[in-house]
């Protein structure tokens, strides 16, 4: 069992051996960019900045790092709008029997779309952002929205679903608990389930979820090139079910193929089922509370369909205690010189934290030279999401609440 607290790892050996490697066919550029035409049929769709941190780099000994900054999605501080506004474009062109491709966000909100369609309720289980992204949705579109949040979830979270249009309420029941009690709800009610999670006859939707992710990956492989830097060599990604990981994933082994950058799977210790999944060779779940502050992390069960990807195009895989969270913010939050501030929540900043981590803790030089960390090397991270709540963000950033010392 993991032991909350420290850092571990599991380097995939079987990545780079295997004969067939899982379908990419629903992950390539074509298709990403298939989402993104559809994103950018909103008025609010700007592309994210990504922040080019070379004074971090020369501090770490690397070649660049950049942060894809998703506070800045859509005004709603993450980018889980991307998936459930896909999904839901995706699930009512299904419906009027049209392609996305000739639906804009627009035409969608037009009264006599609308009359076509009736009235729907979307309903899902969230640790926030999620579920701020469906309520967000569905309101725009005029239709119903209906949200579960997990046991421990911030009511400030909560409010700000609220305030995107879902009727809200937080359960007695962890994530994965919320996940059954939705789908239950709309077997009863006539409901749809937008999950960002597959079970065995639930696969389209989770899908269209994941496809809608890639948006941000082609604007981050796009700004990428136009600062000189033809690849990453390195892409960290935090995973809850593993959805985001996945999808990322996937895009970039589609377009880079053999030469496709190293991926670094990284969760909280207290939820880490993908790192035990790939320890075991096999889908773990975890079951319990999942009490740690990387809320949006917070899932014990991976979404098969993203496992599947990951098993076969993930090469590191890392738990991690919320210590390297809050480090990770206090990093993005205060940079060096003249860097750019990247306010990061709780998931946004992990993948910040444990970088670096693996460039100044001798215990990780293992983990470091196995993905080939160094001085060439141009590491791509994503900040998912802003200060998503932000008293803690307060409680973590001025008050040094998590301090790294603790860690030992
Ligand atoms: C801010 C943030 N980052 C990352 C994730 C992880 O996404 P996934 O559950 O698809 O692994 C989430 C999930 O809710 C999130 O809210």
């Amino acid at each position: 069992m993991t032991e909350t607290g420290t850092i571990d790892w599991k380097y995939n050996e079987s990545v780079q051996s295997k004969e067939t490697l899982a379908s990419l066919d629903r992950f390539t550029w074509k298709e990403a960019n298939r989402a993104r035409t559809f994103h950018q049929t909103f008025d609010c769709y700007e592309e994210t900045p990504l922040a080019s941190l070379p004074r971090l780099a020369e501090h770490w000994g690397i070649g660049g790092v950049y942060v894809k900054d998703e506070s800045y999605r859509f005004g709603l501080n993450a980018f889980k709008v991307l998936g459930g506004a896909y999904a839901i474009g995706r699930y009512l062109a299904d419906r009027l029997d049209m392609d996305i491709g000739d639906l804009s966000f627009e035409r969608l909100r037009s009264p006599d779309i609308r009359q076509r369609l009736g009235e729907i309720t979307f309903v899902t289980a969230t640790d926030g952002n999620h579920g701020r992204g469906v309520a967000w949705a569905a309101s725009q579109l005029g239709q119903r929205s209906v949200v579960y949040m997990p046991q421990g979830s911030s009511p400030t979270r909560l409010e700000a679903i609220r305030a995107a249009g879902a009727e809200a309420e937080i359960m007695q029941w962890n994530y994965d608990e919320c996940v059954r009690h939705a789908a239950r709800m709309a077997d009863e009610h006539g409901w749809v389930v937008v999950q960002d999670t597959a079970w065995e006859g639930y696969e389209a939707i989770p899908e269209w979820i994941m496809q809608g992710y890639s948006t941000l990956a082609i604007e981050a492989i796009e700004q990428l090139r136009a600062l000189g830097v033809d690849k990453p060599t390195h892409v960290l990604l935090q995973a809850g079910v593993g959805s985001f990981a996945g999808a990322v994933t996937a895009l970039f082994a589609s377009v880079y193929g053999s030469e496709r950058p190293a991926i670094v799977i990284v969760e909280p210790n207290k939820a880490d089922c993908l790192y035990r999944s790939a320890r075991a060779g096999k889908l773990q779940i975890v079951t319990g509370s999942m009490d740690t502050i990387m809320a949006g992390l917070a899932c014990g069960e991976p979404n098969p369909a993203a496992w599947e990807l990951l098993q076969d195009y993930g090469d590191l895989y890392v738990s991690c205690p919320d210590t390297v969270a809050a480090k990770g913010m206090r990093m993005l939050g205060n940079p060096l010189g003249d860097d750019p501030v990247v306010i990061s929540g709780e998931s946004g900043a992990v993948t910040a934290g444990l970088l670096d981590q693996l460039m100044t803790d001798p215990a990780l030089a293992e983990a470091k030279d196995r993905i080939g960390l160094h001085a060439n090397s141009h590491v791509l991270l994503v900040s998912t999401e802003g200060d998503t709540d932000p008293a803690r963000y307060r409680d973590v950033v001025w008050d040094g609440m998590f301090p790294s010392f603790a860690r030992a």
